[in-house]
């Protein structure tokens, strides 16, 4: 018998804002939190990107569409390690990389700056789909006078063999740490993020000190090719899915094709901040069976209650469809804001409760 239970408890995840976690097997486990202050929203009836699908029951193809070509990318050595590499470098002794490209990525009615960064390793700092680089920005650390600034961790936003297919480098999805006072309500520069700003303002051909590659909790399963895969971003927590989605549908991956389902929830301000929505609308034209597709723009569309769209107001939308994936074995991921997590565990536990369901009490990450 499968069970899923949602209860109040511990999340074992890092601490402040930030966050990612993977669950698979779903079924079996529950997601637990501390923080109760979110109040759950009502479903929405609001169109989304491939509505086409929304009421109909997921029918999973077990085969792509050949006719899309895809990409051809090197070296395939990079498919040969059984285990990920990890923390190849570390703080003490950072790789010294190069800035190829830095280009913002979010139209002018954004509030705040995102910015695509594409960074050189010449193949040296390999990483796998899902982990993070750090960054140790240049100058001194605030608190340790003489010690260099601590290490910021960054989820990598392009699949192992790179933007250029090439396995030589690593792109960053960045937002701007800038610092409003609040009484003021002005921008104070000094108190502005040190390595955002550091990253954001970088130009191709400067030195970048990096660690890393980092973290196993995010990695994609791939012994199942034909498995559900729901991911759930804020912001910058794209960053991991678009090197999965990349993977599943534009790299020709010759021990990995990708015949499931994978879907997308995005939530962002606002249209101008939607993040590499060419690359993912390209995958539901050319991929309709095995790709959805849903964002919700918190500054631009109400949920039923009148208040922000976010998320976990799109989790409910579809939540009893989203309930049967997870208790059919689909894997489900979080990353960006952990304020997300609180709504999303109410709703999915007021469908296991619709359904009779009792649960028990484990979490792993
Ligand atoms: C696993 C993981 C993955 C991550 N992935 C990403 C990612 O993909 N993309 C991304 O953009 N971020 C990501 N982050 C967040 C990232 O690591 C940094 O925390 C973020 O970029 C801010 O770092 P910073 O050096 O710019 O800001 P810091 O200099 O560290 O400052 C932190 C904050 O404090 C504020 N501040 C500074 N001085 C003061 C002061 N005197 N008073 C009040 N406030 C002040 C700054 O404005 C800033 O908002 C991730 C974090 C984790 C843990
Ligand atoms: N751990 C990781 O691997 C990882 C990876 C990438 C990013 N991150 C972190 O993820 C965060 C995302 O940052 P960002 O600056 O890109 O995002 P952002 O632009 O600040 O927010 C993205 C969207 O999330 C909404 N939002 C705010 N509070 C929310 C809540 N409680 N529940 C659901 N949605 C909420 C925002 O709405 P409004 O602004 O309109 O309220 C906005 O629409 C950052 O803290 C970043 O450091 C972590």
């Amino acid at each position: 018998m499968s069970h899923l239970a949602i209860s109040q408890g511990s999340l074992t995840a890092p601490v402040g804002s930030d966050f990612s976690i993977r669950r698979s097997v779903f079924k079996t486990q529950s997601i637990n939190f501390n923080d109760k202050s979110w109040a759950p929203l009502l479903p929405l009836d609001l169109k989304t990107k491939n509505g086409g699908l929304r009421n109909q029951r997921i029918v999973r193809m077990s085969v792509q569409q050949a006719s899309v070509p895809k990409v051809a990318v090197s070296p395939l050595q990079l498919e040969d390690a059984n285990e990920p590499p990890l923390n190849t470098y570390k703080p003490k002794e950072p790789y010294t990389a190069t800035i190829r490209s830095v280009e913002r990525i979010v139209g002018p009615k954004a509030p705040g700056e995102t910015c695509h960064i594409v960074i050189d390793h010449g193949g040296n700092v390999p990483y796998w789909e899902g982990q993070s680089y750090g960054v140790i920005p240049p100058g001194e650390n605030p608190k340790k006078p003489g010690a260099p600034q601590n290490v910021r961790l960054y989820s990598i936003a392009s699949s192992r063999y790179g933007d250029y297919f090439d396995g030589k480098t690593t792109s960053l999805c960045v937002r701007r740490a800038v610092y409003y006072d609040p009484e003021t309500g002005k921008e104070d520069p000094s108190k502005n993020g040190v390595c955002s700003n550091f990253l954001c303002d970088s130009k191709p051909g400067d030195k970048i000190k990096i660690t890393g590659p980092a973290g196993k909790i995010m990695l994609l399963p791939e012994d199942n090719p034909n498995a559900t895969h729901i991911m759930i971003a804020t912001g910058t927590g794209i960053a991991p899915y678009r090197g999965y989605l990349r993977r599943m549908f534009m790299e020709s991956i010759p021990k990995f094709k990708f015949g499931g389902l994978a879907w997308l929830f995005l939530g962002v301000a606002n249209t101008d901040s939607l993040l590499y929505d060419e690359e993912f609308t390209k995958y539901l034209k050319d991929y309709p069976d095995n790709f959805r597709y849903d964002i919700a723009l918190s500054r631009e569309h109400k949920n039923k209650r009148g208040g922000k769209m976010y998320v976990q107001d799109k989790i409910e939308e579809y939540s009893d469809e989203i309930f049967k994936l997870l208790d059919d074995g689909a894997h489900i991921y979080f990353c960006g804001l952990r304020g997300m997590m609180p709504g999303i565990q109410e709703t999915l536990k007021g469908v296991a409760d619709g359904r009779g369901r009792t649960g028990r009490r484990s979490f792993h990450n």
